[in-house]
């Protein structure tokens, strides 16, 4: 496996880590306010970075490691910054966070478009 799908599984799971105890904790304490941003680490941060790891994985052979790694850096900063953003917007309406919250959805954007690219590339390349 190469070392970019590694680390897209390791940062999944602590995501999923994550995710997991702050649903639990919600559960106990019955307060869903946070569930929006507790869905959002879960579905950014654990399964798409898991589809992620699992391209890179299958593609080991053909795939571009700067493209990869760029998509695991915009990937991580993205969940990093929107994820803890959206919780304390949730917990207060603070507005003036919004468009931090932006920041971090496009940091996820241009994580799926190198994404997009690196499948691009690999549905093109010649093959025998
Ligand atoms: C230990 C594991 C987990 C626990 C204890 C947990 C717990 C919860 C709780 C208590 C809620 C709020 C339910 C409500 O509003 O009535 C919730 C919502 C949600 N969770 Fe989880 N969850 C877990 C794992 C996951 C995972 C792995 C995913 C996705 C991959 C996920 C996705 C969602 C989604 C999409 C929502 C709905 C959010 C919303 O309504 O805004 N959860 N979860």
């Amino acid at each position: 496996m190469p070392r970019v799908s590694a680390a897209f599984f390791m940062t999944g799971a602590l995501c999923l880590a994550m995710g997991m105890c702050w649903g639990i904790a919600m559960a106990v304490s019955q307060n869903f306010a946070l569930a929006p941003a507790h869905a959002h680490l879960n579905l950014l941060g654990w399964v798409t970075m898991s589809i992620y790891g699992t391209f890179y994985a299958l593609t080991r052979e053909t795939l571009s490691p700067r493209l990869a790694w760029i998509n695991y850096v915009c990937a991580t900063l993205g969940v990093a910054v929107m994820i803890p953003t959206l919780a304390v917007f949730l917990a207060t309406g603070n507005q003036a966070l919004e468009p931090v919250i932006g920041i971090g959805s496009l940091l996820s954007l241009i994580a799926l478009l190198t994404f997009a690219i690196s499948a691009f590339r690999e549905l093109k390349r010649p093959r025998l």
